[in-house]
């Protein structure tokens, strides 16, 4: 199963694969900055991917759209709309 690294203090996290990257992220007990509570509107879950990017799923339309509306970096990935296929080191400013 993928396990969820972070850059900073917090244990590693194993989830399922294709568990949701933001839900993984709520359920163990780290906030992740959200104003459409997940429906991919707001480009704040965005998280910055450390290592493993190639682990994550595809950019779906709904994230191409934040990412060419808002020039989201290629680093970081819309948490909400992002699987989590293998193993990922991923990070926040606010963590
Ligand atoms: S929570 Fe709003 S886009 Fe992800």
């Amino acid at each position: 199963m993928p396990v969820i690294s972070f850059a900073k203090n917090q244990a590693p996290i194993t989830v399922e694969a294709g568990a949701n990257l933001m839900k993984s992220l709520l359920e163990a007990g780290l906030p992740v900055a959200s104003s459409c509570k997940g429906d991919g509107i707001c480009a704040k879950c965005r998280v910055l991917i450390v290592t493993g990017a190639e682990n994550l799923s595809q950019i779906n339309p709904r994230e191409q759209v934040l990412r060419d509306r808002l020039r989201i970096p290629r680093e970081a990935r819309i948490s909400c709309q992002t699987g989590v296929l293998g193993d990922v080191t991923v990070d926040a400013s606010y963590w």
